[in-house]
């Protein structure tokens, strides 16, 4: 089999080594490829990509075999390496750069972003300039992750001769997993801390999101990474999946998924250090002091973005009887304000990644209403689009009040105080994040601290942002924490080269 490499129009005749590659220009037929070597390459096995919105083509990417992905492990550990010695400082500018150009075809990202996972057009650029300035943040915050000298003589028996200087060293070659949600901060949330820390990143995009995920990696590209430091893998998880998350020259998996995903990750992977971003159940804890407006808007707001596709979206509210009939009402005001439809229109509530999602967050409504939850709006569905829907009276009997939708539909979960809300929120086999609704100062940080999370917001929706805070799940929402510098610390570790100076 005779493969052409096709780079600007120069045709190139490439090794047998690298027989299983066909390399054609992204912007040629909307054939996307992979990044390898600082080359974009494929293979004759593709994968079309159709946009959730209208079924329509968006494009195709390389479906990539084992062969394929030892070749790019191997040239990644090789590449890091000069990487890895690179200047701090040089490496920064770099993903300066990256931000700069992500930041000058925001547009032309978002209109592929909006396509490919049906997100609104306005949420879809926020992603794009959010990332921008994720980017930026991470190359000064690299900047400045020193080490430390540490003295031995605090320490009983020992004296001023011994000193150790701990600083920062890569982990090596860094594979990063993103979900369909945010195809592309989620897969930068992990390329540039770990390229700012000196490790080189595969990047494992999702299959329905790919696309956009390879316009962000081009941009990494065209800014200066070095051939081999960013490297991608596209193709089906469910072929390949198991087999890259399994390869030893791997020094460290960052995944963004589902909490089955995730877990089957930490089962099959060993000993390798790993950041798992999971699912989540977020609780909306509304207590008789709140300022109901306040938490209809924002709980609603937080339930139903990018049509409940957030891992932080609020999936379930917990309110105290005693003001429960006044937050419904309030609640379903809000949710019949919401637009639904094209995402090009800016709509909150727009088509779902897929057919399966639709089956699933209607089994769920089935099941509420099938088991006496109140249904006071919605269940209604146009092919992927789902209008939001909205239950009163759930009771723990029904899988709403448990399972993750990732959908618009939302459950009212009556309780007769706080300490029930604590007790129905902990019960949950998630741990993301909660919200508080109080006026109370005493009560918000009593239920705040009570709390089985990795974040509690207190009188807002649940969400990961700003991107500098500390983000992480406990229990089946995660291990190990996200944000800027703590992504940063996580894809590193400190060296120590211990000093013993001879006593005269
Ligand atoms: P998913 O089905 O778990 O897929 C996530 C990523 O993992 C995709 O790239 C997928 O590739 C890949 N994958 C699947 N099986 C794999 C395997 N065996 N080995 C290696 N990679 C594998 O999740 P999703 O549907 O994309 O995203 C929705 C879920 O992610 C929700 O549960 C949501 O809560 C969670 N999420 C969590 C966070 C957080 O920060 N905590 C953020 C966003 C989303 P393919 O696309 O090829 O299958
Ligand atoms: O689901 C993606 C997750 O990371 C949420 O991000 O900013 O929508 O809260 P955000």
């Amino acid at each position: 089999m005779i493969i052409y490499l096709y780079f600007d129009n120069t045709k190139k005749k490439l090794s047998n080594k690298e027989v299983n590659f066909l390399f054609k220009c992204i912007k040629k037929e909307n054939q996307y490829c992979n990044l390898y070597n600082g080359e974009w390459v494929t293979n004759e096995n593709t994968i079309s990509i159709y946009s959730p919105i209208d079924n329509s083509l968006i494009g195709t990417i390389p479906s990539m075999t084992k062969q394929d992905i030892d070749n790019i492990i191997r040239n990644s550990k090789a590449a890091q390496i000069l990487w890895g010695e690179t200047p701090v400082s040089k490496r920064a500018e770099i993903l300066h750069k990256a931000a700069s150009l992500l930041d000058e075809r925001a547009e032309e990202i978002a209109e592929v972003l909006m396509r490919e996972i049906a997100k609104d057009i306005k949420s879809s650029l926020s992603e794009v300039k959010r990332t921008a300035e994720f980017i930026r943040f991470t190359a000064d915050a690299g900047k400045h992750m020193d080490g430390e000298a540490i003295g031995a003589d605090n320490f009983p028996g020992f004296k001023k001769n011994k000193m150790s200087f701990a600083q920062r060293v890569p982990l090596g070659v860094v594979l990063a997993i993103s979900p369909f949600n945010y195809p592309i901060n989620l897969s930068a949330s992990k390329i540039a801390p770990a390229l700012v820390a000196g490790n080189s990143v595969i990047l494992k995009p999702p299959t329905q999101g790919s696309i956009s995920a390879l316009h962000l990696v081009k941009v990494f590209q065209e800014a200066g990474i070095p051939s081999g430091v960013l490297n991608t893998i596209t193709g089906k998880a469910s072929e390949i999946g198991d087999y890259v998350v399994t390869k030893d020259e791997i020094n460290f998996i960052n995944f963004t998924g589902s909490t089955e995903v995730g877990r089957h990750i930490a089962k099959i992977a060993g000993m390798v250090p790993m950041m798992l971003e999971l699912g989540g159940k977020d609780a909306a804890i509304v207590l008789k002091d709140a300022d109901l407006n306040e938490a209809a808007r924002e709980i609603v707001s937080g339930a139903y973005s990018y049509s409940g596709q957030r891992c932080t979206a609020i999936k379930r509210v917990l309110v105290t009887e005693d003001v429960a009939d006044e937050l419904v009402s309030k609640m379903l005001e809000q949710v019949k304000k919401l637009s639904v439809g094209h995402p090009i229109d800016g709509c909150e509530v727009t088509p779902l990644i897929n057919d399966s999602s639709v089956k699933f967050v209607q089994e769920l409504i089935d099941d509420a209403i099938a088991k006496g939850a109140t249904l006071l709006y919605g269940n209604k569905t146009e092919k992927t689009l789902m209008y939001p829907t909205l239950f009163d009276n759930v009771t723990l009997d029904m899988r709403l009040a448990w399972e993750e939708p990732f959908g618009p539909v939302l459950p009212v979960i009556r309780v007769k105080d706080m300490e029930q809300a604590i007790e129905i929120a902990n019960k949950s086999q998630y741990g993301l994040q909660s919200s508080v609704f109080t006026n109370n100062i005493n009560h918000a940080f009593y239920v705040a601290n009570k709390l089985e999370v990795g974040a509690v917001q207190i009188n807002n929706k649940s969400e990961r942002g700003p991107d500098h805070f500390p983000f992480s799940g406990v229990k089946s929402s995660g291990m190990g924490t996200q944000g800027i510098r703590y992504s940063i610390e996580a894809m590193s570790r400190l060296k120590s080269i211990v000093l013993n100076i001879d006593e005269p």
